[in-house]
Formats: C-alpha cells, structure tokens, sequence
C-alpha cells in the first residue's frame, strides 16, 4: 500500500499509546472504515472482527485484481508479516462464502496461515439464508431489505437456542442431530409461503443453485448435512478457541478490533426495526471479538462517520435523505447501471434534491460492495450523531469531504421538528412542532421528523492533495468547528480521498 511518510508515522504516533484499538461506524454502515483498517493494520499485531457476517463487503486487492471479501478480515494480507487475523465469537458465518474466500487466498498464493475461526462463532445453515429472502419480502413486499445473507434468522436461531456453532462442523453426530432441528423450525416459518417462490429462492446462487433443495420435503437434510461436513473438513485447521486466544493476547499484543455495519443498525440500540441482527457498538464489538469487559477495555474507539452528508441502504426512515420517498423508493428498485445512467450529468448543486442525491450517490461511489444496491443519501444528520455517540466515543474518525467539493453550500441538520400524531416517549409526549436536538431511535418517530438545517458555505475545490489540517479550505474548517462545537466530536483523522495516502491525521 503507497502511504505517506509523514502522514504514516504521524499515524503510529498517534496510536503508540494504547494497546487495544474498536473501530466503528457511527452511522448506518458504509463510512469507508476499510481504508483505516487498512491503515491501522500496520500498528495492530492481532485484528480481529467480532459481529456481522456475510451481510458486510470490504475490497481486496490480490495482485491486480480486486476482489471484495466479506469474512476473512483485509489484514489477512499482511499474514506474512506474522499479523494474526481472527473471526471471532460473535460473527455470523456462512461456510460456502468462507471457503471461497479461502480458496481464492490459495489459487493467489496469498498466505493465510495465522488466520483462525472462533468455534463459537454462529453458523449460517441455508434454511436460514431461504427465511431471510422469504420472509423479508413477504407479500412481495421488502420488509427491512436485508443483504438476503440470512444474518437475522441466524442471530435469532442462536436466541432461540436452535442455531448451530462453527464447533459443530467438526462432529457429525451433533451436526445432523442440530441440522434437523433447525430444519424442523424453519419448515414450520415457511408454512403458508408460496412453494414456487420457496424452490426460486432455493435456486439461488447463495443457496448452492438448488443443492439443498427437495422437492417434496424442501429442504433436503441429507445433502445439507454432507456440504457441511465437507466445510467442517476445509475449515477444521482454523476453527479455535478465539475468545482464550484474543485474552491471553490483551495487553501482550496490540489488538485492533474491526466493526461491522453501524451504531445505528445495532439490533439493541439502532433505528429499530430497520436494523441488523447483532449488536454492532463498540462494546458489542468487543465482547463478539472475546473480550471480558470487565476486565479488558477498547483504550481507543474510533468512530467512523461520513461527512458532511451521509447513506443508507435497505428500508427505513432517513430524515435528511435527498428526495425523500421518492429516492428510497428508487434505491430500493433500480440497479447500480440504471442509476450510474439516470444520474450521468446530474450535478451536485442541482436545485432538484433527488438529482443533486444521484449526484453525490455517483461521486462518492455509494454502491454497496455486498448487494450492489444503490445506497440513499442525505446531509450529515447531527440529532442521529449526537444519538450515535452514546454508545461510542467523540473521537471519530470523518469520510469522504471530497465527494462534496463542488458544492456551492452545505446543509447539517442540527434538530427535528416533529411532525405526527401524539406519542409517547416514557414520560414525555412528542406533539406536533416538538423540537428534538437528540434523535429517538424509533422508526416511527423518526419517520416523522423534519431536518432543521444550518446552511454554510461549500469549499468549492479540490482538496484530494492535501495533507495538514491546516491547508483545508476555510469553508472547510468552518463545518468542522461548527459540527464539533454541536456534537462534540473530536476528528482524529480526516479522509480526502480513497486512497491511503489521502489522509489528514489531526
Ligand atoms: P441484514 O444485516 O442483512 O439483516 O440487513 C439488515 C439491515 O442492515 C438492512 O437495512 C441492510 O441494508 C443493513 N446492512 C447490513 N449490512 C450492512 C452493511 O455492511 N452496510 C450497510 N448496511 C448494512
């Protein structure tokens, strides 16, 4: 990776102190978290991810070419150098896309020999990816537009002790004896669910085209039983006890912890019920990594969040959205091509807000590297941020100013007005023209609120070529004072670019 002298060794100054280091998006996912991972690997010696799955997407350069991985941690590059990556406990893992990762890793010859599997990480079964795409779009109609990746039937399986570990893949017995139960379960779920659309789903690409299909019974055990048996084989040598591994190494060895998703998709505390299906803060982080909060703590977290404007992908309320309904409905239907062509010359200071969206979505490349769905957009939503922030930390780390450096003005929201029926939030009543400096997290609070904005000056140039704070346009150093001085963040780190090098340590 090319990176700057200077800037790099302003990054391991900045980091020299601490030994265990989250990293974590403050917002719904998406921030450019990679490239700091990335950079962070350098000073970490164990990286370990701790929640999500299949669900997340980072890219990978091997040789030429790139390739998104959604498992196996971007600092199995640097295995040769002896860094450790790990899968932890709390991460969800479908088998099928592990082994090809792994198995891209060996036709590339890129070594992966410090790389280990939790054996109490959860395990993706198909019957959970078929109840995702099902049940998600029941009626023909997108629920929560989930990644289709059969994250939240397994989290809820494991909650409702019918799930599996990875440990079980290496016993036959207690395989096929938790195989038929959870089948047992999910037949019961997809009762009353059409049985052409079922075999569609079966059919899938990420169901195998059809290998766990049976026509009379849906889900033939057997076959599901033996690929499984056969993942257990090519996965045996990983499979660990992570969570002992990751504490004997705390405070031995830097550890870096790499989030997935966001705050705000956390099942327990995000923007309910358009969330993910773990716990995705920092401390759910940690514990899903093998830590024992009560004796090992993050020294550093890092918030990630995107700035000044922000995205979302799947359903759910998005107050500052560019365009409203009408830009979640197109991001949930249209494809990256039909939307790379629709918004082709739309500018990002068109007056019409749905075009000056496809703009920004364009620029900043908001496609999602698992779905490829376009992602919505909308200016940085500060009452969200300042909710955000109680449940990590001010010091964050800011993406992707560049995308707005055409921008003749910049839009942060500051409060909600409130806009629906009466509702109550514990002991206060929400009434129409409240004013809420502070998001509650309910969708169907949200769903009701109006962005207040302070509008400031944009930058209206190219910053990609600078590297100290100091030479940011003024414009620039304006919205950050005036967004620190409302939320209390405190930028540790400023992106300008994709690329490792374009990075301002502060
Ligand atoms: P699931 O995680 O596939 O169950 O999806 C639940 C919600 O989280 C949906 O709105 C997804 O679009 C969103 N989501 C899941 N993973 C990511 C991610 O890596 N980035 C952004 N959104 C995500």
């Amino acid at each position: 990776m090319k990176t700057n002298i200077s800037m790099h060794s302003q990054l391991m100054d900045l980091l020299r102190a601490y030994w265990n280091i989250a990293i974590n998006c403050l917002q719904w996912g998406d921030t450019g978290k990679g490239k700091f991972v990335d950079l962070i690997t350098y000073w970490a010696d164990v990286i370990v991810r701790g929640r999500g799955g299949a669900n997340a997407g980072h890219s990978v350069l091997l040789g030429d070419e790139e390739y998104v991985f959604h498992l196996i941690p971007s600092s199995i590059l640097h295995d040769i150098d002896g860094k450790v990556s790990i899968i932890g406990n709390g991460v969800a893992v479908d088998p099928r896309i592990l082994c090809d990762e792994l198995a891209l890793l060996k036709a590339k010859n890129q070594s992966y020999n410090n790389f280990m599997l939790a054996l109490n990480a959860k395990l993706t079964l198909p019957t959970q990816i078929v109840r995702d795409r099902i049940v998600d779009k029941a009626g023909g109609k997108v629920v929560i537009g989930t990644t289709g990746r059969g994250i939240g039937p397994t989290y809820s399986d494991h909650a409702l002790r019918i799930g599996l570990e990875i440990n079980d893949l290496l016993n036959p017995d207690i395989l096929a004896k938790n195989v038929r139960n959870n089948v047992t379960y999910s037949l019961k779920v997809l009762q009353g669910y059409d049985p052409e659309i079922i075999k569609d789903v079966m059919h899938h690409e990420h169901l195998s085209r059809g290998l766990y299909y049976h026509p009379k019974k849906i889900f033939d055990v057997d076959s599901i039983i033996t690929r499984y048996l056969q993942f257990g084989e090519e996965l045996a040598e990983f499979i660990q006890d992570t969570d002992s591994f990751v504490q004997a190494a705390v405070g031995r060895r830097k550890i870096l912890l790499e989030g997935s998703q966001g705050a705000l998709l956390d099942v327990d505390n995000g923007t309910r019920p358009y969330v993910t299906g773990t716990s995705t803060i920092v401390d759910g982080l940690a514990i899903g990594a093998g830590f024992n909060l009560h004796k090992h703590h993050v020294d550093l977290a890092l918030g990630v969040v995107k700035f000044p404007y922000m995205t979302r992908v799947g359903s759910g309320p998005f107050p500052t959205e560019f365009g409203d309904r009408m830009s979640e409905e197109w991001c949930r239907d249209a494809t990256q091509e039909k939307d790379l062509e629709q918004f082709a010359t739309a500018s990002t200071n068109d007056i019409n807000e749905f075009s000056q969206g496809g703009a920004i979505r364009r620029l900043g490349r908001e496609f999602g590297a698992t779905t490829r769905r376009p992602r919505r957009t909308g200016w940085l939503d500060l009452p969200l941020l300042r909710y955000a922030m109680r449940w990590g930390s001010e010091n964050v780390i800011l993406t992707k100013p560049d995308v707005l450096d055409t921008c003749e003005q910049i839009k942060i929201c500051t409060s909600y007005i409130y806009d629906g029926p009466d509702y109550r939030v514990g002991t206060r009543v929400l009434t129409k023209g409240t004013s809420l400096r502070e998001a509650t997290p309910m969708a169907c609070v949200l769903e009701h609120c109006k962005p207040v904005y302070e509008i400031l000056p944009g930058w209206q140039r190219s910053i990609r070529g600078i590297r100290h704070f100091q030479d940011l346009p003024p414009q620039l150093i304006s919205v950050l004072n005036f967004v620190g001085a409302e939320a209390g963040i405190k930028p540790k780190m400023i992106s300008v670019g994709p690329a490792a090098e374009e990075t301002i340590i502060v």
